[in-house]
């Protein structure tokens, strides 16, 4: 069965083909970083707009790429949510117009689903059951992942997630828009040991998180300071050692939990080089194995869409033409695909 998959939840439109038995076909990213780099953060309106103008040009160039007609395609799959809801209409719209034009069926994905079964894109992904990380800008969270809807909801955050409070630091030591990534390459100069902040709730038991008292850290240390740029790569050096050590622990104590000796992490931060080297070391040094999916697999794409897409098209799942989006929307209601039911496990 061959896949259309598209989001368009955030700042970024994608658009893949994905083939059930070859794999993946194509794969479009653009993403609106410049447009909204002045602003200082996702601005909502200019996101739906941006994506509406992408969106059919991408379909055609994926089409393109993947070589195909549009006749070939079996099925259609959507981000339906959580994120901006006017963003998340255009990929709906779009999705169930082709649906109908093309006779087809469409279907709405959770988009951490797609997170959570992006490393299927990958040769050599674990098989479930395993600890999936899932580190991005809106959630922090470890989840249980016995199958395909099969979620159980280890531990969150409580307040910023983890991408957030990247983001947030990154702004504070004056990095702009995407933060993530610039305060990642900072603190590549910065050295260990300058400036110490705390590791948010790992004195507690437990498996949820909370970045804010860190963020919160990070701003009393700099506060009233001019910091040159070598302090401020210390500073964001202490940053991403607080992190890295938080979710390397937290993710350590999820598998000693559950059992299960396979990690996953999923979502934008999963690129982070430093989270990977950190996660590879201590999962292997535990006796498990942590599996990461390319760093562009990682952060928002449309093949992790396709293929949470497949499995639910493949058992039959279908949606009626109605467009629905869902600006929040809780993992734990969903089902494994051909199920009416939550599962209760
Ligand atoms: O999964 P994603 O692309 O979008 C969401 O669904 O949120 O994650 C984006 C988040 C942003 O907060 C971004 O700053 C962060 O991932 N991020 C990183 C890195 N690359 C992206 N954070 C730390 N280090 C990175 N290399
Ligand atoms: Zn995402």
């Amino acid at each position: 069965m061959i896949v259309l998959g598209i989001e368009t939840s955030c700042d970024e439109t994608a658009v893949a083909v994905y083939d059930g038995e070859k794999g993946l076909l194509a794969n479009r990213v653009f993403s609106q970083v410049e447009l909204h780099r002045h602003h200082g953060g996702v601005v909502p309106e200019l996101a739906s707009r941006d994506h509406i103008e992408r969106l059919l040009p991408m379909i055609r160039e994926a089409l393109a790429e993947a070589g195909i007609e549009a006749q070939a395609i079996d099925g259609i799959a959507y981000t339906a949510g959580p994120g901006l809801i006017g963003a998340l209409l255009v990929g709906a719209s779009v999705a169930r117009s082709l649906g109908y034009a093309w006779g087809v069926p469409v279907v709405g994905v959770h988009h951490l689903e797609g997170h959570l079964l992006a490393p299927a894109l990958e040769p050599g992904a674990p098989e479930f059951p395993f600890v999936a990380l899932q580190v991005s800008g809106g959630h922090t969270m470890l989840v249980e992942v016995t199958g395909v809807g099969r979620y159980r909801i280890l531990g969150e955050t409580q307040d910023d997630a983890a991408g957030e409070a990247f983001d947030k630091t990154a702004k504070l030591l004056g990095l702009g828009y995407p933060g993530g990534p610039a305060l990642a390459a900072l603190a590549e100069q910065g050295r260990d040991g300058v400036f110490e902040f705390p590791r948010p709730m790992l004195d507690r038991p437990g498996l949820d998180f909370s970045f804010s008292g860190l963020k919160t850290a990070v701003v009393v240390a700099v506060r009233g300071r001019t910091l040159d740029q070598a302090a401020r790569a210390d500073v964001a050096r202490g940053f991403e050692n607080a992190m890295v050590d938080t979710l390397v622990t937290k993710s350590l104590r999820a598998l000693c939990q559950t059992g299960l000796r396979t990690l996953v992490v999923a979502g934008g931060v999963g690129a982070n080089r430093r989270l990977r080297e950190a996660l590879t070391r201590a999962v292997a040094k535990a006796g498990g194995r942590a599996f990461f999916p390319r760093p562009e697999f990682c952060t928002d794409n449309a093949a992790m869409i396709a293929v949470a897409g497949q499995h639910r098209l493949a058992a039959g799942e279908c949606e009626e033409l109605t467009v629905r989006a869902r600006a929040r929307w809780p993992l734990d209601e969903l089902r494994a695909p051909g199920e009416t039911h939550a599962s209760t496990h």
